[in-house]
């Protein structure tokens, strides 16, 4: 559903516009969508790319799929109608973001193509930044890190990705990250292929 179910709601503008507001912050505004299986190292990444930001005075933010999980998409689980939705409401928190001028990080498993997609085409050009953490199943069930793979592989926890639900790949990501490198050096090199 593309349209608002409301009607009589007209968009109202203000005065100051998205790349005013980055000029303003002093760097370009992005949103730097990690995608990849449960323990494929998203949030760690995120999170290390959001540190080395700040430290530079970048004004950049991460949502965690499993924090967001606690607060405004508490009502979602993991049907693929949930996980739709929960891409859908992130998205549109990154737009917010990145029209704000800042730099946000995202770490969902996002396991859908289309849903993804749709995350880019509500972005400006060239602002939506897709991050493959291609991590292979293996490795991932291996280091097991939550413990959920075991639970998935018993069939204690049903749907879930990559052993009991989908995970498309990406096609064409912006960045493709090998995280059998260093965590320094894919952090180094997120941060040089934004240019920031
Ligand atoms: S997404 O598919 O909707 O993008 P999201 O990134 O928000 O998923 O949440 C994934 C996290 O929820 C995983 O890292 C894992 O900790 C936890 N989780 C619990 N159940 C499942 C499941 N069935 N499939 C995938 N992840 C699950």
């Amino acid at each position: 559903m593309n349209e608002p179910v409301s009607s009589n709601i007209v968009r109202a503008d203000g005065h100051v516009d998205g790349p005013a507001r980055a000029a303003n912050l002093g760097h370009a505004s992005y949103t730097v969508w990690f995608t990849g299986l449960s323990g494929s190292g998203k949030s760690t990444l995120a999170f290390a790319v959001e540190r080395a930001l700040i430290d530079r005075g970048v004004a950049a933010y991460v949502l965690d799929g499993d924090n967001v999980r606690f607060g405004l998409n508490r009502d979602l689980g993991f049907s693929p109608e949930d996980r739709t939705e929960n891409i859908r409401r992130i998205g549109e928190v990154c737009r917010l973001f990145q029209d704000a001028g800042m730099v946000v990080l995202t770490a969902f498993i996002s396991p859908y193509a289309v849903d993804r997609a749709q995350v880019r085409a509500i972005h400006p050009k060239g602002r939506f930044v897709e991050v493959f953490v291609d991590t292979p199943l293996e490795v991932c069930e291996a280091r097991d890190v939550k413990g959920l793979y075991a639970k998935a592989r018993s069939g204690e926890i049903g749907e879930f990705s990559g052993i009991s639900a989908p995970y498309e790949a990406p096609v064409d990501p912006e960045i493709t990250v090998d995280t059998s490198k260093p965590l320094e050096r894919c952090v180094a090199e997120i941060i040089s292929a934004l240019g920031l």
